[in-house]
Order: structure tokens, then sequence, then C-alpha cells
């Protein structure tokens, strides 16, 4: 049977990588009616510093947000990671049979730790690992996300492989990304050639699900792009990043093709192009962001809801997570 499980790390504020990538369509494949759980994953946040309180806070606006774009806890099942302790658990067994080499050659680790990874924490290096635990103590079978996560959920099927191998059974599943749609790679507003970030030092390279309609608008018409006008063919987007990234956005955030967005814009200049970006773009987030702020009015309102969550995912971990006990040979009385 078809599972769906993805996490998002509370580590700062929600991009609007973040729901073009990952969250607008986690709400697809809920309303798509397959089993659904989503995840804020705080133990992969602590991999890096965080403040105790900007934890807390960050995790209850994750979930804010999860709620605010359309995930509906009747569902999908919505929790955070330290609640469902499985995870954890699960992540300590495929610590023993991921090897070292396989973390080594993540590109996310290498930019991460970069040059230092001495001082790097063995979290962060151990990293995938847990990633794999999150998804198949749930025995996922399809796991959205953006781009950057690929590596991570290749590493999972190998994780999975070498389980079933090293044991001799046919326990875990091969899960499959799924990576689709037009911003699977949402590109930083001051910089084409790279990501957009909540970690990147200027606010002005991204969209904030927490911002309001003029700084919406303020980012979009300060947005970098060349002079040209829009081609006329999607192949005309070619070596023009920028471009293709706000192209990009409209498409996803109106939910149509890019090919479609280009033949309604062909020949435009950004000097018509962006205020109809800003438009579309306040339309759709300027809900969402003021429907954030008035769910976080109520954090007790956000933790029940999340302790719910955890209690529902708990009854599909659990015995996924026994059995693999079982099947290590850990006695259980
Ligand atoms: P994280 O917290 O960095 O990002 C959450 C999701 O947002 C996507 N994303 C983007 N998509 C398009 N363009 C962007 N600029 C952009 N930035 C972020 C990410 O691809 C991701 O889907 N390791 C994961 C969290 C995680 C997880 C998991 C995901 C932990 N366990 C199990 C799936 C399954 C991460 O750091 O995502």
């Amino acid at each position: 049977t078809p599972r769906v499980f993805s996490g998002i790390q509370p580590s700062g504020g929600l991009t609007l990588g973040n729901y073009l990538g990952a969250i607008k369509r986690f709400v697809d494949m809920q309303d798509s009616g397959i089993q659904t759980l989503y995840c804020m994953v705080d133990l992969h946040a602590i991999t890096v510093w965080q403040d105790p309180a900007a934890l807390t806070r960050n995790t209850r606006e994750l979930a804010a947000g999860y709620l605010a774009a359309g995930i509906d806890p009747a569902r999908s099942i919505l929790f955070n990671q330290s609640q469902v302790p499985e995870h954890a658990q699960l992540g300590w067994i495929f610590n023993c049979v991921a090897r070292m080499g396989w973390m080594g050659r993540m590109t996310q680790w290498k930019d991460k730790a970069g040059k230092n990874a001495e001082n790097a924490s063995l979290g962060l290096f151990g990293y995938p690992a847990l990633m794999a635990a999150d998804i198949l103590v749930y025995h996922a079978t399809h796991v959205p996300v953006g781009e950057d996560q690929k590596q991570h959920i290749e590493l999972t099927r190998d994780i999975a492989a070498k389980f079933n191998h090293d044991y001799g059974v046919d326990f875990f599943p091969m899960t499959e990304p799924v990576i689709e749609g037009a911003a699977t790679r949402v590109m930083s507003l001051r910089d084409g050639s790279r990501k957009m970030s909540k970690s990147d030092p200027s606010d002005m390279s991204r969209i904030n699900m927490t911002d309001d309609a003029d700084a919406i608008a303020k980012k979009i018409r300060k947005a970098k792009t060349d002079p040209e006008p829009l081609p006329e063919t999607v192949e005309g987007l070619k070596d023009r990043p920028e471009a293709r990234n706000l192209v990009n956005i409209y498409a996803a955030l109106s939910d149509q093709s890019v090919e479609a967005v280009i033949a309604a814009h062909a020949g435009a200049q950004f000097g018509t192009f962006k205020p109809a970006l800003v438009d579309l773009a306040v339309d759709k987030l300027a809900p969402i962001s003021s429907e954030m702020a008035r769910l976080m009015d109520d954090p007790a309102e956000i933790d029940r809801l999340l302790g719910k969550g955890a209690a529902q995912a708990r009854e599909i971990a659990t015995p996924i997570l026994q059995k693999t006990y079982d099947i290590v040979g850990m006695v259980r009385s």
C-alpha cells in the first residue's frame, strides 16, 4: 500500500522554496487520498546549534505553516519527530547499517561541514541515517521533496537494501522520491545560481512565508533579472537562470506548466511580468501568512494537535520497529 512521508526542519522561517518545493505538494498528495504523514524534524534541526526557545517557536510556526497551507490533521498525520521516539531508535540501527563512506559523499554534508568537518557534530554527519529512519519506520513508499533532497532519498534506498541483504529479509521497501512540478529548485532572488534558502544572509534573496504583501512586492520588484523580454518558447529560458526562476515560481503558484506561462507572457518585459507575479504571489501567499499568524496566537492548540498526530504516528511506527528488533535479534520480553 502506498504511504507518503516527508519532513521539514524547524530551523528558521519557512521560505517560498519550502512552500513550492514541499508543502504545496504535500497538500496535493493529501488531497489525492493516499495516507500521508508530515513531520517537523526537530531532531535533525539540532544537528547544528539551535537556541532552545527559538526551536520551540520555530516548531510551532512550522506547524502553523503546514496547517495554514492546507494540511488537514483529520486527513494527514502531522507531528514533530522527537515525540515519536521510534525515529531515533530505528536511526540507531541504521547508524550501524550505513557506512562512513556513504555519509562522506553527501553533498549536503560537504556544503554544511565545509572544510571544518572536525568541528561538525556527529549528528550532522549521520543526518541521512536518521532521515532514512524517518521514512522507513513507516515503510513509506513515496517521499515528496525538492531537488536538493534527492541524494538523501537514494541513500535511504541504499540503507534499506543493505539492511534487507545483511539480515536476509525483504522488509524495508525501496522508497521513491517524488520530485515534480515547476518549482523543485527555487533559486535566490538575488542570484539565479544559488538555491533560495533560509540561511542566506540577505533577506532580499528569499520570500518568507511570514512576509506581508509589501515585503513580497518589494522583493519581487527588486529581484535580479536580465534585460531581455520573456522568450517565445521554454527553450529560450536556457542560460537565463533568473528569468527561468521567476517563470517557474509563476507556474508553480498558479498551478500551470512552464509552457503555459511562457505562452501567455511571450515577449513580455519584466516591467509587466513582475507586477503580474506580485499580484499572483500576494494573492496566494498573503492568506497563508495571515492564517499562520492567527494560529500562532494559540500555541496550546498547536501542541494539542501535534500530540494527537504523534500518537497516530506511533501506532504505525511501533510494530515496524518491533519487527526490526526481532529481525536484528534483540530480546524483547
Ligand atoms: P529542509 O528542511 O531543508 O527543506 C524542507 C523541504 O523543502 C524543500 N526545499 C526546496 N524546494 C525547492 N526549492 C528550494 N529552494 C527549497 N529549499 C528547500 C526541500 O527539498 C525539502 O523537501 N533533510 C530534509 C528534512 C527531512 C526529510 C526527512 C525530508 C528529514 N527527514 C524525511 C523527507 C523525508 C531537509 O533538510 O529539508
